[in-house]
């Protein structure tokens, strides 16, 4: 079931990204790379700046970073539901050059606009963000995202990522649903409200 939604979803989507003809950014490319920018852009949106916070943006996300996702997807260690039913498929498609040059696409689009939200909260998360929770032995996650979670290597962007996606992202990785040893270590104890806040700090970057 989740299958055949997915696919309506998908066919949907891809409609409106061919109605709303090509954007600028597919012009210079190859005519396969094009092919296959357009249908990643019926969720990601053409240029990676995703509407939906289901789908998450991919503009300005480090390449080397995108290339392991996409690897992850391939070999299906990235598990959770949602990678099952949208990216597995996808990705299987791809080959090692296809996944370079998509993550090279990406990676040199501009990034989505950071988006406010409630002040309080954006505060508590860049506390946290950027100090850690000593108490319990909590990194500083800017030590790795970088200073204003715009990523740095194989540690992803986080800046202007959709907050529900990041949110889904930590509760999956909390869970050990998404493998990730670093990750899950330094999230493990953090709390909901500590994870609400986050993500809604990053989503205003
Ligand atoms: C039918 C919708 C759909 C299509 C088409 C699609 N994706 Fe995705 N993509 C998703 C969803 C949903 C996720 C989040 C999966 C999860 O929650 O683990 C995702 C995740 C990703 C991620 C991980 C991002 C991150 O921040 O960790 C990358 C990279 C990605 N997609 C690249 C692509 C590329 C490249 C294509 C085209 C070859 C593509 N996607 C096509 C829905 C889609």
């Amino acid at each position: 079931m989740r299958h055949i939604v997915s696919i309506l979803v998908y066919s949907a989507l891809l409609h409106s990204v061919i109605a709303s003809g090509a954007d600028a950014a597919l012009n210079p490319l190859n005519p396969l790379l094009k092919k296959t920018v357009v249908s990643c852009g019926a969720c990601h949106g053409a240029n990676g700046r995703s509407v939906s916070p289901i789908f998450p943006n991919l503009a300005a996300q480090l390449a080397p970073y995108i290339e392991l996702q996409l690897k992850a997807f391939k070999d299906q260690s990235r598990a959770d539901p949602d990678a099952q039913a949208y990216m597995w498929g996808m990705a299987s498609q791809l080959n090692d050059g296809m996944i370079s040059e998509l993550a090279a696409y990406y990676a040199a689009q501009p990034p989505a606009p950071g988006r406010g939200g409630s002040s309080n909260l954006i505060s508590q998360g860049k506390q946290v963000f950027e100090g850690g929770v000593p108490a319990h032995n909590i990194p500083a996650y800017a030590s790795c995202h970088g200073d204003h979670g715009q990523g740095l290597d194989a540690f992803p962007r986080l800046a202007g990522q959709h907050a529900p996606y990041l949110l889904k992202q930590l509760l999956v990785i909390q869970n050990a649903l998404r493998t990730s040893p670093v990750m899950h270590g330094v999230i493990k104890d953090l709390t909901k409200d500590q994870i609400l806040a986050v993500v809604a700090y990053l989503e205003s970057l």
